[in-house]
């Protein structure tokens, strides 16, 4: 999160090259996929980073995705190299990482700036439509799509969404605490504000680091008026007390948005009455790598809030509720969230799969766009979303897909077959929770869980280790063998009965023996 992401961005922006920021979180593996397929030329990264103690060798993590990643046709030609361990103060508690030896790829980032410096590299005019970025977002069948934002409908979209869910002014101190690995990085950490000419404060670290008043802190030192945030941090703060926040001032906060997860009741109110002391707006915003900006969402001063509800549309967006039959729900009723028209900030595509673009997001109902999450509309007309109704899991507001995960585990030389479903968690909001049936004779002891984890680590990045790992003699299928994933989530969440229908089961008693399972996890 450094000033030459955005530089790099925008100078993708400029030239007319698509740019595809990765999470820094994904392993070299995650990071060659997405070279892969986007067929990227040119990779820009720094040396290392600091994640609160935790050093994090970027470098090494690049160099191994570009040597993964050089399969026929697709080759990384140059990689820029910041060289960022060099400027930062290292963290107490944290080592440099060794020195990677440059490669024959590799350009140093102020090298090459200064050789460049009197150069003045003119606009390329844009299409409307041409692309801008692609942004990867975890699919349901495994393997992420590239999905596909265009110039000028994305760029209306984030500036307008930006000026009124926020009532953005050119006065503003705003800040947003997401990574630009994600697309409120892209919407409302650097294009939005922009195009709204404010002030935006920038972030290099962790909220609970070096203690948990570091939030508050900056907001007082930058005198932020709107923070944009999740959920997941919401609930972290709050769980260790109001001290941290009562210490601070935060009288220059007006606004306090969040995204990237339902929001419960109680960590909406301890933003409104704690940290915001009752007087800022409290902005609940629903949307989706996909939508580019926000769908749902209140406007400041304007809609009267219910804790926990996003409230209503966005200009122009028209949200129905499904039910499995694709008929429209009127009126209070829960059903699938979808929506009858385009909005400019729509996805164009999803990266080189035209055929998975059409059947993710408009075969499941005819006619509508389809999100993937499940609403319910109350009597007096507030949306409540209830979570995704697809095989993606929503961890700390970061979408994961099970598929994706079971590949993983089940690529382990022991493990037969694997099922991964979300469970709750008070701070995370869910959490990935693992079934893993083994081969006969194996056996699963800490160090079969540890070999497990670190196989998800490596093939996807640490956001997708499964916090429990259970071992399942076997799973319940249903007679034409699909696994049930309705009951396995009932087992993960701590219910013994109350399991829903089990008849259509092949094998019953499985069930017993999970629960039993389980429980002996203690
Ligand atoms: C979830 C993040 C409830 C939802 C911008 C969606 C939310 C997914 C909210 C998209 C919210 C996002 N209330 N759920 N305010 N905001 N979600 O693509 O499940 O990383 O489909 O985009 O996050 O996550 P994505």
């Amino acid at each position: 999160m450094v000033i030459e992401l955005a530089v790099a961005m925008l100078a993708c922006a400029r030239i007319g090259a698509m740019h595809s920021v990765v999470f820094a979180g994904f392993s070299a593996e995650s990071l060659a996929t997405r070279i892969v397929d986007a067929n990227c030329k040119v990779l820009v990264t720094a040396d290392g980073f600091f994640r609160g103690s935790k050093t994090i060798n970027l470098k090494k993590i690049a160099d191994k995705a570009v040597t993964l990643s050089s399969t026929d046709g697709v080759k990384v030609t140059s990689v820029i190299l910041l060289e960022h361990l060099k400027r930062v103060t290292v963290p107490q508690g944290a080592v440099l990482p060794k020195n990677e030896p440059l490669t024959d790829k590799d350009f140093l980032y102020e090298t090459e700036m200064q050789k460049h410096a009197d150069k003045e590299s003119s606009v390329e005019w844009m299409q409307a439509e041409d692309p801008l970025f692609l942004l990867y977002t975890s699919g349901s069948t495994g393997k992420p799509k590239g999905i596909q934002h265009t110039t000028a409908g994305y760029m209306v979209y984030a500036y307008m969404t930006m000026k009124c869910s926020f009532d953005a002014k050119p006065d503003d101190v705003y800040w947003c605490t997401a990574d630009c690995g994600w697309i409120t990085g892209h919407s409302y950490l650097l294009y939005g504000p922009l195009m709204n000419g404010l002030t935006g404060v920038w972030f290099e670290g962790v909220p609970l680091h070096p203690n948990p008043s570091r939030i508050w802190n900056i907001v007082d030192i930058y005198k932020v008026n709107k923070l944009y945030t999740s959920p997941t941090a919401v609930r972290a703060l709050s769980a260790l007390g109001d001290k941290w926040v009562k210490e601070t001032s935060r009288s220059s906060l007006q606004l306090i948005g969040t995204v990237g997860e339902p929001i419960n009741p109680a960590a909406w109110l301890w933003l409104h009455k704690v940290a915001g002391e009752e007087n800022c707006a409290i902005v609940d915003t629903y949307w989706q790598t996909e939508t580019g900006g926000h769908m749902i969402t209140p406007l400041p001063g304007a809609t009267p809030t219910k804790p926990g509800s996003a409230t209503f549309p966005f200009f122009g967006v028209n949200p129905v509720l499904l039910d499995a039959e694709g008929r429209q729900i009127e009126g209070p009723g829960e059903g699938n969230l979808c929506f009858d028209r385009a909005w400019p900030g729509m996805l164009r595509g999803v990266y080189g799969d035209k055929e998975r673009f059409m059947k993710t997001y408009f075969a499941p109902f005819k006619g509508y766009y389809c999100t993937g999450d499940g609403a319910r509309r109350d009597e007096d007309g507030y949306l409540w979303i209830t979570g995704r109704v697809d095989d993606l899991m929503n961890v700390s507001g970061h979408l994961l897909s099970t598929a994706e995960i079971e590949s993983a585990l089940v690529a382990h030389a022991n493990v037969a077959e694997a099922a991964v479903v979300a469970a709750p968690h008070d701070i995370k909001g869910s959490f990935p929770y693992a079934f893993v049936t083994l081969n006969v004779g194996e056996k699963l002891d800490a160090k079969l869980i540890g070999e497990l984890k670190q196989l998800v680590r490596d093939k996807i990045g640490a956001l997708a280790v499964p916090d429990v790992i259970q071992e399942a003699p076997g799973l319940p299928k249903t007679r034409s063998g699909k696994v049930t994933r309705r009951i396995l989530r009932k087992i993960a969440e701590g219910c013994d009965t109350g399991l829903g229908d089990v008849t259509t089961l092949v094998d019953e008693s499985i069930i017993s023996e999970l629960v039993n399972g389980r429980n002996r996890l203690g």
